[in-house]
């Protein structure tokens, strides 16, 4: 048995995060995670590996449709999915040891094996209870089921099974027209496959700023991706090798089945808490089963937190790494803060879609008084040059202020792009401190001064 000030349970960006700012904070830290590598479902099945494949098939993308305006002669590559598969595997490797490294560095234990909590301050692992001042519960989230789809990992995957399928279906079938789902569909899409989306509402991407959503579903019907909107999935079953798909369209009630070589269920995930013990301790969850804490991440048992998509918010790694170093900082004694008013939001599709803060339709249905200041990415000459002038960037101010209320870019690099104007938020800029800044020619940014020049007196290239 050992005792440490913090025992984290979990080692995805939330828990490990948190982990090495405890012990850069002088706690004694250990982690306890269940997975043969550290990083969790972001860097061993989400974020990273789903990266690695949006990369390779923009790639081929590129060699097919660009390469020969450039004036890139030759065959265009074939996909070797096996060696694809393994490429993805070494950028998992290579980040997961990565933490190993910095644990190793920043003395934090890696306690192997799955957690439980028999009582406040002890923590269970195997025959094995260690002992701690504070436990932080950093277990991430699952893929949620859907009734009536028997998900196998094989031919009916989550995400999971979708980075890892044994080849490139020649049919894919996505069920949710989310995050997910339009990131790895649109993968496969340009490794070659037919895709069909089946989403329940009528909009793609739930949330987002709906010119955004409008002009992002249009650029994926344009590289081949099929939509079907206002369907209920009823069921999804495997024969052969081979999956049907019944859905019912909302409007009539009329019911279609489609049959495909694999089918991808991305309607969601819920949090990931079973098998920590939480009902016996009293730990209160709320109706969506997420973990109810205060602003300090503390639970209803003293001595226990909570952060990362286990508890309310947004399910991003970068929302679970920055609770993690608040919480780090908060169990130091520090003034740990998150503003969640500031978290950006990225789809790695491409073009990629970005946005921070408040919507249209949010300010409206608050009644506020804003502005808009848009510019096409079809008046970037760097964009143009690169075959990327699709997307623009939308600013939304304040209209007696000028304060910067939100943000939406679909368009190259957005995920990147977006940061300035986080940045911008974080200071409370108005729109024409942005636009005042100096951006370098020639480059994407200057799609984000423009954008903020129309909140003003106009942009130059437009
Ligand atoms: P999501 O919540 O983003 O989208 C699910 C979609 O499925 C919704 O549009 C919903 O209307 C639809 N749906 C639900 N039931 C349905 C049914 N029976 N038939 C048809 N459509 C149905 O969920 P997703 O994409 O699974 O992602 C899960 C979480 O992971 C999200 O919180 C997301 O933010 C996060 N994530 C974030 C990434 C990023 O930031 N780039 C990447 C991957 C995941």
């Amino acid at each position: 048995m050992s005792t440490y000030d913090v025992i984290i349970i979990g080692a995805g960006p939330g828990g490990y995060v948190c982990a090495i700012r405890c012990a850069q904070l002088g706690l004694k830290t250990a982690v306890v995670e269940g997975r043969e590598t550290l990083g969790g479902t972001c860097l061993n099945v989400g974020c990273i590996p789903s990266k690695a494949l949006l990369h390779a098939s923009h790639m081929l993308h590129e060699a097919e449709t660009n390469f020969a305006t450039m004036g890139l002669k030759g065959k265009s590559p074939s996909v070797d999915w096996s060696q694809m598969l393994a490429y993805k595997d070494d950028v998992i490797g290579q980040n997961t040891k990565g933490i190993e490294f910095l644990f190793k560095k920043n003395k934090i234990d890696w306690i192997k094996g799955w957690a439980s909590i028999p009582a406040a301050g002890k923590v269970k692992v195997g025959d094995e209870v260690h002992e701690a001042k504070h436990i932080v519960i950093a277990t991430g989230s699952d893929s949620a089921a859907l009734p009536g789809v028997e998900v196998d990992e094989k031919v009916i995957v989550t995400s999971t099974g979708a980075l890892a399928l044994s080849s490139v279906p020649k049919s894919l079938v996505v069920i949710g027209a989310g995050v997910i789902g339009l990131e790895l569909g649109s993968v496969y899409r340009r490794l070659g496959s037919e895709v069909t989306v089946i989403e329940y509402l009528d909009a793609i991407t739930p949330g987002m700023d709906g010119e955004v959503q409008k002009t992002f579903k249009r650029l994926l019907e344009k590289q081949g991706l099929t939509f079907v909107m206002g369907a209920a999935v009823q069921s999804a079953t495997v024969k052969a090798k081979k999956a049907s798909v019944t859905y019912k369209l909302r409007k009539d009630d009329s019911e279609t089945t489609l049959q495909a070589d694999a089918v991808l269920v991305a309607t969601g995930r819920k949090p990931h808490t079973e098998g920590l013990g939480l009902d016996a301790l009293g730990v209160t969850l709320s109706k969506r089963g997420q973990i109810e804490t205060d602003a300090h991440y503390a639970t209803s048992v003293a001595g226990i937190y909570a952060i990362g998509d286990a508890i309310a918010g947004p399910m991003l790694a970068h929302k679970a790494e920055d609770e993690g170093m608040a919480m780090a900082e908060i169990l130091a004694g520090k003034a740990g803060h998150v503003n969640y008013g500031v978290i950006p939001g990225v789809i790695y599709t491409h073009p990629e879609v970005a946005n921070v803060g408040q919507t249209e339709e949010q300010l409206k249905e608050a009644g506020r008084a804003y502005k808009v200041g848009k510019f096409s990415f079809m008046g970037n000459g760097r964009a143009k040059a690169n075959f990327a002038g699709d997307g623009f960037v939308k600013i939304l101010a304040d209209n007696a202020t000028d304060r910067i209320l939100g943000a939406h870019i679909i368009g190259p690099a957005a995920g990147d792009l977006i940061h300035e104007i986080c940045v911008a938020m974080e200071f409370g800029a108005a729109a024409e401190d942005l636009a005042r800044t100096c951006h370098a020619h020639p480059t994407y940014s200057e799609a984000v001064r423009e954008a903020a020049l129309a909140c003003g007196d106009g942009p130059i290239h437009s």
